[in-house]
């Protein structure tokens, strides 16, 4: 779902609006035109209604999402909605208390709700105890079935799945699995690694699976370390598709061969994979409260492999502490999943 669909539904009840207006105007007596000076106006929602109404249209996004309310968008929804006569908004809330999470326009709004801030080597300590405290041992302890299994969840537009993949084909060059040529790294015979990265934002995953960023400002590369650029090659983008004085960068083949992206919402209680040895849930669970939080913790372990990995950053506590052992690194927090069933 796309931005221009949320676009869309504002511009309709927006037109709903002015029309409403509009007829209400034609029907008053001429020389009025004083505000409120019509007794045919459609009834406008009071400050009261509003508030009780989006309220109600928050709790539909943290019941289907997890995300809580208090977002700028919250506010973004109330200044659209002001002006909306009241029962067309009353009606609009309840068809949408109805719907389900997959309905066309709960997505419309999802993407326009959720925040796809992300970047290359977003945090390179993390990065680096990944790859020199976590990698080594996780590849070790694989040795009998050989193959890496990663899931970046809630992996916005690709960066992290592709920070992941770069650094397993490091670790697995390290230990001895994965071998360079020509400024490729591929796994050594017998070794695999699959890389998933899923998120609740089609916008965000398309672009994520196309793999070619701009080097606007802040974007992508704001964080990029000089050996991380390895991974990308430049892309010449078609008239019309670039921004100007903005220079575009493909993911190469030999790292974005291993990824794969799907749409899946963490409030699924099934994961969509099993057996994963890494799991990295970063800036996602910041929005959800303590409830979401721990159902998310335990959709994840059930992902797991005994003696996989969850990272989470440090700013999420780990509540789920039935399932995983912590371990405190210089990157931050990382957490083992023991062998506790689910
Ligand atoms: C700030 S980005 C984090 C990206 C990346 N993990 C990082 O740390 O850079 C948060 C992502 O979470 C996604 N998200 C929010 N709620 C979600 C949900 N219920 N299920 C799946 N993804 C969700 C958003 O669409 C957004 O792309």
């Amino acid at each position: 779902m796309s931005k221009d669909n949320v676009d869309d539904l504002i511009a309709q009840m927006q037109a709903a609006v002015k029309s409403a207006v509009g007829a209400s105007q034609a029907m008053r007596p001429a020389g009025l035109s004083g505000l409120g000076a019509s007794a045919t106006a459609p009834a406008r929602i009071g400050s009261d209604d509003q508030a009780g109404l989006i309220n109600q249209l928050m709790l539909g996004v943290e019941t289907r999402f997890g995300i809580k309310s208090g977002s700028l968008v919250e506010r973004k929804l109330a200044r659209i909605l002001k002006d909306m006569p009241v029962n067309i908004l009353r009606d609009w809330v309840s068809s949408m208390n109805t719907c389900t999470s997959e309905h066309a326009e709960w997505q419309s709004l999802v993407e326009n709700l959720t925040v796809h801030e992300t970047y290359f080597c977003r945090d390179p300590d993390l990065m680096e105890m990944v790859t020199n405290d976590v990698l080594p041992s996780l590849i070790a302890s694989r040795e009998s079935h050989q193959q890496l299994q990663v899931w970046s969840a809630a992996s916005s537009t690709g960066e992290e799945v592709y920070d992941l993949a770069y650094i397993c084909l490091k670790g697995l060059m390290q230990a001895g699995k994965a071998a360079q040529s020509e400024g490729r790294i591929s796994p050594t015979k017998g070794w695999g690694l699959y890389v998933l990265g899923t998120d609740i934002s089609n916008q965000a995953l398309r672009t994520a699976r196309e793999g070619v960023y701009g080097d606007l400002g802040m974007g992508s590369f704001r964080n990029l370390p000089q050996h991380w650029r390895a991974m990308f090659e430049t892309v010449d983008m078609p008239a019309g598709g670039a921004m100007q004085g903005v220079n575009y960068f493909r993911i190469k083949d030999w790292v974005r061969q291993y990824a794969r992206f799907e749409r899946f919402n963490l409030m699924n209680a099934r994961p969509p994979v099993s057996g994963m040895d890494l799991i990295f849930c970063r800036n996602v669970l910041i929005y959800f409260d303590d409830t979401v939080k721990l159902a998310v913790q335990k959709m994840l372990a059930r992902a797991m492999s005994p003696g996989g990995v969850l990272v989470m950053g440090a700013s999420v506590q780990l509540l789920a502490t039935d399932y995983f052992e912590s371990r405190l690194g210089r990157g931050g927090p990382w957490y083992v999943r023991n062998k506790v069933p689910l």
